[in-house]
């Protein structure tokens, strides 16, 4: 198999080839260090303010993806056979500005101008995905970034007037996607193996036979995904890591696919991705999809890297758990499948073997019948760590409660089933009194822990509340969602 100790990425429309690059080198030091590109900005370092926003490019089945990310956390080298567009990009060769540029100079909606360059990236990943954005989808876009003197009202405005202008002398949406382009993305495509450092430090396999062979004789090694979770082991940790395997140029990773009744997530897949995919099935989880992380997190980050993380409070668990989901994990030539709640066997202990990698989730489709929600409490509504995150899926027959899964996020070690309630609830009748009468159960599944986040009082108090709320809302007089209410404004 063909392997490069460089990586190439395209840069000012330019092929730009680099092999001195340190493994956990961030795009945002690279730009900024490197290649002295300061227009891109560091605020928190940790994904949470926007302010290092860039749009990377990349070719995508025959076609050209433009996607916001945040720069801080991503390491340069996952950024192979790609295209990096910064701030510096966006004016034309003649001073011109770009109309997202000029939609925010116009509206006043830059102060201090800190956090302008990542709104303007924002909305530049907007503009080129959208020809006519509404107001909630510029909301939307912008909910990873933050500002902290201008207020978001002119910079809200920017994003709704930001196609008034005509199209721009460079970075057009025709323009973005014309054949050149598309050519020039695929020449960069990584479709070879990286292994940088003389393969000790970072190593990029293209096969999933790779990467298991690679896995299973450098145990020791740590897989990297979207990088949200380890980039922050980097810049907030400083911890070293061992050999990086990264897995986000394995093409069978990169599947999506309904197989066998289940929806088949490839451990590669984005959360933007995995979760539109999961929406389209599961409605009700439009909310929570749109509040985990921010689009940048979303398009960088995976649903394997949450799943394989397994944190307490990750949010795509609880109703992964709800629905019977099951993880497929291979070492080596080994193939297993386990019900993801027998994969998490303790605080961040998981049923690996040594060398042994997520492939896939599959998340069974459910009868239409089936009564489900999940919903996330945390402070913010968006962009927020969960305080806890709870998930129900209900079968009724014949006005009875035949099958109950619940699952919670925050209010244990791992995310887990409250097999106390289910078994509280089961053969009952679907009413308010069977509801409150199975209340307590939840006391005898979960012992929760007070931390910044929330008291154990507090969480107990919610889990039991959002129980009732998930019966209120599926019988028969649905109380609108804060959802509902932001779409009817
Ligand atoms: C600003 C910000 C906001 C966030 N908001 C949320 C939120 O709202 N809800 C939430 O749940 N999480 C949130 N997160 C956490 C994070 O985005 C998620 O956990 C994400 O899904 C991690 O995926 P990743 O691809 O980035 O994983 P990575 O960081 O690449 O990896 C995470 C872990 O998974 C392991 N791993 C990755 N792929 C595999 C594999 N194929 N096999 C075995 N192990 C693997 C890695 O070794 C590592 O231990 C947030 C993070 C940030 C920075
Ligand atoms: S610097 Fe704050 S998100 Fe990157
Ligand atoms: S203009 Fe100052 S932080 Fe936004």
């Amino acid at each position: 198999m063909a392997q490069r100790a460089y990586i190439q990425f395209i840069l000012d429309g330019k092929v730009v080839k680099v092999d001195d690059v340190a493994p956990t080198l961030t795009v945002l030091e690279y730009l900024r260090e490197k290649l002295g590109r300061t227009g891109t900005k560091e605020g928190c370092a940790e994904g949470d303010c926007g302010a290092c926003t860039v749009v990377v490019g990349e070719s995508v089945a025959g076609t050209v993806s433009y996607r916001a990310i945040n720069a801080c956390i991503r390491f340069l080298a996952t950024l192979d056979g790609k295209e990096i567009i910064t701030v510096e990009n966006l004016q034309s060769a003649d001073g011109k500005l770009h109309p997202v540029q000029q939609a925010m100079v116009d509206h006043h909606a830059s102060q201090c101008g800190f956090c302008t360059p990542g709104f303007v990236m924002s909305l530049f990943g907007l503009y080129l995905n959208e020809a006519a954005p509404r107001r909630e989808d510029v909301v939307r876009a912008l909910s990873g970034n933050l500002c902290r003197c201008t207020g978001y009202r002119p910079i809200i405005e920017a994003g709704c007037r930001m196609n008034d202008y005509g199209d721009p002398a460079s970075w057009s949406r025709a323009q973005a996607r014309d054949a050149q382009h598309r050519d020039a993305l695929q020449g960069v495509a990584a479709v070879e193996s990286v292994a940088l450092n003389g393969g000790a430090g970072y190593r990029a396999p293209v096969s999933i036979d790779e990467l298991a062979c690679l896995y299973a004789a450098n145990p020791q090694a740590l897989l990297l995904a979207g990088g949200t979770d380890v980039g922050l082991w980097v810049t907030k940790q400083l911890r070293d890591l061992p050999l990086i395997i990264y897995t986000g140029n394995v093409a069978e990773l990169k599947s999506l696919q309904e197989a066998g009744n289940a929806l088949e997530i490839g451990a590669a897949v984005s959360l933007t991705d995995a979760y539109a995919a999961i929406v389209a099935r599961y409605p009700m989880l439009t909310e929570l999809a749109e509040r985990f992380g921010s689009p940048p997190v979303r398009n960088s980050g995976t649903l394997g890297g949450n799943v394989a993380n397994g944190s307490p409070i990750g949010d795509s668990m609880p109703f992964m758990l709800a629905l019977g989901a099951t993880v497929k994990l291979r070492r080596a030539g080994v193939t297993r499948e386990m019900p993801l709640e027998d994969f998490y066997l303790g605080y961040q202990k998981k049923a690996w073997q040594a060398g042994e990698f997520l492939e896939a989730v599959r998340i069974p489709l459910s009868p239409a019948a089936r009564r489900f929600a999940s919903y996330k409490i945390s402070k913010r509504f968006d962009q927020d760590i969960s305080a806890l995150c709870g998930a129900y899926a209900f079968d009724l027959d014949d006005g009875r409660i035949a099958n109950a899964r619940i699952a919670y996020g925050g209010m244990a070690a791992v995310p887990k089933r409250a097999l106390h309630t289910e078994a509280a609830l089961t053969g009952q009748p679907w009413s308010r009194t069977s509801i409150e009468a199975a209340l307590p159960a939840l006391a005898l599944d979960y012992t929760p822990l007070s931390d910044m986040r929330a008291s154990a009082g507090y969480r107990m108090q919610v889990a039991q509340n959002l129980l009732l709320r998930f019966f209120v809302e599926h019988s028969g007089n649905p109380a609108p969602t804060r959802m509902a209410e932001l779409e009817a404004h």
